[in-house]
């Protein structure tokens, strides 16, 4: 059984109130900050190898000794709780059952980095996690956790909560904080980083919720200790929202470093496929991610098992492989048509552009009418290939990477199941029904066509 890092209290009766959390050991990394240098616990951090589980899997501690705190003006941490991604609902999980946890690592994080005035910005749609945070916050100021002069050290911290107003791009770090500010979330470009010149123009840290929420822990026992679980460089635990065609959809917890076999089979967690139905494919990091034929999932292209860690999972890159992402873990068996999921992600991608730039503006609108077309019987031979150029021309061509989460779902899915997308334009009286692989799974009409490679 997994280690529990996050998730060990989860189950105590009233753990979302003071009282509960703090007899389980609550706010223990709070006093214990209070007596350490902050750089001190910047370097146990980095110590415990804790990667941004947002989505990019960037270090957490080498992200805090970014802030430039001779800079002289006052440093901000903001926790991302704006969670969007389709398939990903892990924050909502540990924000509404243990929110006394997030708000012990926004103060222990705040003092790493010597912030006074720190933020929790969470989506507009979850107005009832937005009211159970607010009642955790006003609890932890009148326990003296928060305001000034914590707990008689001299430290002030204030935390406050900010709604967003429902828009996936809110959740890319700087179009968050322009909406923080009070403007249109629209990303900025980069450089500078936030930690140079982020919230009000000041040095500021956006981390995930969950990158937060480990944060007493690494603190309590030492990095080190974080560091010991896992594997190689995907240290500590991971919140994986599980969603699909399984018997156990949920949010687990596992350690890093766990065989995907056992993650996706064994009744601790997933519990094999709903129906016992064949696996078609998986996206396993939210959207935004490749989507992955059965065939590569289990065990990558040099036939060794796949594991549950940033690594194994993009090993080989986009052509044979995926990305750990936000750990949105979308199941798939051969009742899924390919072609109508990757028009509903595009329709997503393309309804939530900000327009800044045109290649994401335009270049997303046309996959979606192209993919449309395909997936009602319109779409010909050529339109494939409009749609793998379009793709192409996107990715890594916009200001900020909601260009390529819109790309990478469509290249993956035209690489790998190419054949479908072709039996789409010659069979379009076979896709009349909307539910047409449920009538007639693919597995029965794959024969008729050739599956082509695409060299990519
Ligand atoms: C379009 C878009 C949406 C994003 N949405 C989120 C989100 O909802 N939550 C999140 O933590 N990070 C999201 N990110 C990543 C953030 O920009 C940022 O990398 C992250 O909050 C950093 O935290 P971490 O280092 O702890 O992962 C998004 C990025 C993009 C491009
Ligand atoms: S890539 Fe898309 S979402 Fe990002 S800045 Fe450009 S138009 Fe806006």
């Amino acid at each position: 059984m997994s280690k529990k890092i996050l998730l060990e209290h989860i189950n105590v009766p009233g753990i979302q109130g003071y009282e509960a959390y703090r007899k389980v050991g609550g706010y223990a990394s709070v006093e214990k900050a209070l007596k350490m240098a902050p750089l001190d616990i910047v370097e146990e951090v980095k110590k415990s190898g804790l990667r941004g589980r947002g989505g990019a899997g960037f270090p957490t501690g080498m992200k805090w000794s970014f802030i430039d705190k001779k800079s002289g003006k006052p440093a901000h941490l903001v926790c991302n709780a704006d969670e969007s991604e389709p398939g990903t609902f892990k924050d909502r999980y540990l924000m509404e059952k243990l929110p006394h946890l997030l708000i012990e690592g926004m103060i222990t994080g705040s003092i790493a980095l010597e912030a006074h005035l720190s933020y929790i910005y969470i989506r507009g749609e979850y107005m009832w996690v937005y009211r159970i945070l607010e009642r955790a916050i006003n609890e932890a100021y009148a326990n003296g956790w928060l305001g000034k002069n914590i707990k008689g050290s001299g430290y002030d911290l204030d935390v406050h909560v900010t709604c967003g107003a429902g828009a996936y791009i809110c959740g890319e770090e700087t179009a968050l904080i322009e909406s923080l500010e009070g403007k249109r979330g629209n990303p900025r470009i980069k450089p500078p980083f936030p930690a140079v010149s982020g919230l009000w123009g000041n040095p500021t840290v956006v981390n995930n919720v969950e990158s937060i929420a480990a944060i007493p822990y690494i603190v309590n026992n030492g990095g080190e200790e974080y560091a010991k679980i896992g594997v190689g460089k995907s240290t500590g635990t991971k919140l994986i929202s599980a969603s699909g065609h399984i018997k156990n959809p949920g949010v687990y917890e596992i350690e890093l470093g766990l065989p995907v076999d056992e993650f996706m089979n064994s009744d601790e967690y997933l519990g094999g496929m709903y129906s016992d139905r064949p696996l078609k494919a998986v996206v396993p990091g939210g959207s935004s991610v490749p989507i992955l034929p059965a065939e590569l999932f289990y065990k990558n292209a040099k036939g060794e098992p796949r594991l549950m860690t940033y690594e194994s999972l993009s090993d080989g890159g986009f052509a044979s492989a995926s990305m750990m992402g936000s750990g949105g873990f979308i199941v798939y068996d051969d009742t899924t048509c390919v072609v109508r999921n990757t028009w509903n992600f595009s329709r997503f991608y393309h309804h939530e552009s900000c327009g800044q730039c045109s290649p994401c503006r335009e270049g997303t609108g046309w996959m979606e009418k192209i993919l449309w077309r395909i997936e009602h019987g319109y779409g010909n031979m050529e339109d494939i290939d409009l749609l793998w150029e379009i793709q192409r021309k996107i990715e890594g061509n916009t200001i900020c990477p909601l260009g390529d989460a819109a790309a990478w779902p469509v290249a993956a899915a035209i690489r790998h199941f190419r054949d479908e997308f072709e039996f789409h334009v010659k069979y379009p009286e076979k896709i009349k029904d909307r539910n047409h692989f449920v009538a007639e799974p693919w597995e029965k009409v794959k024969h008729l066509v050739k599956k082509e490679e695409v060299l990519v």
